[in-house]
């Protein structure tokens, strides 16, 4: 007799105590760097991770909290549900691409995710769309979940992108005058609810800046970017959405040029969410791999 498992059964469901790698500084000291894609006998990095067990609170299952009661300038994430599906997964407009044509996902999928944060982000009057990562869970893909904690930008890289993408060194000194962010626009590509390597992500609010380390990155091409490493900290609080579908995404802000701020109407709560892939488990042995799209943006205003 062939026995079927329903979606429901094979998605792990509530909170968790589950294991997530946190930064670890250089023994000697030395000022933390990553290089991308060292030359033979060049180090990845001169720094480690240290792996604790932590708890993640399950957003889909806690009574105590709704999906919708994170926002940006509390939590520095936020769950958006019941969205319509992309033209990018319509078969009469996508060519049969289906987000695996990075032109077709700029062409189709960009606007959509342009939209979406002018609506969901109150007083935002920009965007402009960066970068995107397609991940996979198969070994042959080239990008897969990243099962270290960290944030993309510091304020050093944020404002760097800010005089890169804006469409002259004018109007990106305009720019950097008033409030200027970066928001992943993160979601799955699974078909059904995710089975695997879902997405944490620590309120913004519970995390101390004495705990977010910059990270030099060094390109080969002589480029230096900076991202965050972040250490474990008791106050941290740790959440996740338990089998994430296709219409549903998280909003990650990495960088928020008000945060720090205290006048009248500026209370921004930390502005940069440290998040993580992790393995659950409960997930099973043969869990479909989780396959998801981030899309990086620079939200502009008020
Ligand atoms: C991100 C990110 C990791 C993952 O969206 O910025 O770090 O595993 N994602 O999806
Ligand atoms: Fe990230």
């Amino acid at each position: 007799m062939a026995i079927t498992t329903s979606a429901e059964d094979r998605v792990p469901r509530g909170d968790v105590v589950a294991p997530l790698n946190f930064y670890a500084p250089p023994s000697d000291g030395s000022t933390p760097l990553q290089n991308i894609d060292p030359p033979p006998g060049v180090p990845e990095r001169n720094f480690s991770y240290e792996t604790l067990p932590i708890t993640i609170h399950d957003i889909r299952t806690s009574s105590d909290r709704d999906p919708s009661s994170f926002t940006l300038d509390n939590d520095a994430f936020q769950i958006l549900q019941g969205l319509p599906p992309s033209a990018e997964e319509d078969p009469a407009k996508n060519g049969g691409s289906n987000f695996t044509s990075d032109a077709s996902i700029s062409q189709l999928y960009y606007p959509e995710v342009t939209s979406l944060l002018l609506q969901n982000i109150p007083g935002s009057n920009k965007v402009i769309i960066f970068d995107h990562t397609i991940r996979r869970t198969t070994p042959s893909a080239p990008r897969g979940p990243v099962q270290r904690v960290h944030i993309d930008q510091t304020a050093f890289s944020a404002a760097q992108r800010v005089r890169r993408h804006a469409s002259s060194p004018e109007e990106a000194e305009r720019l950097l005058q008033g409030r200027y962010r970066i928001v992943n626009v993160w979601r799955p590509l699974n078909k059904g609810p995710v089975e695997s390597f879902p997405l944490a992500f620590a309120s913004s609010q519970t995390v101390n800046d004495k705990d977010i380390v910059p990270v030099e990155h060094r390109y080969n091409n002589g480029y230096t970017g900076q991202t965050a490493g972040v250490k474990h900290d008791e106050g941290q609080k740790w959440y996740f959405l338990s089998g994430m579908t296709g219409d549903e995404r998280i909003l990650l802000e990495c960088f928020d040029s008000w945060a720090g701020k205290e006048e009248e109407g500026k209370k921004v709560k930390g502005g940069r969410v440290p998040h993580t892939a992790f393995e659950d488990p409960r997930q099973r042995a043969d869990a479909e791999g989780r396959e998801s799209i981030e899309v990086r943006a620079l939200v502009f205003g008020p």
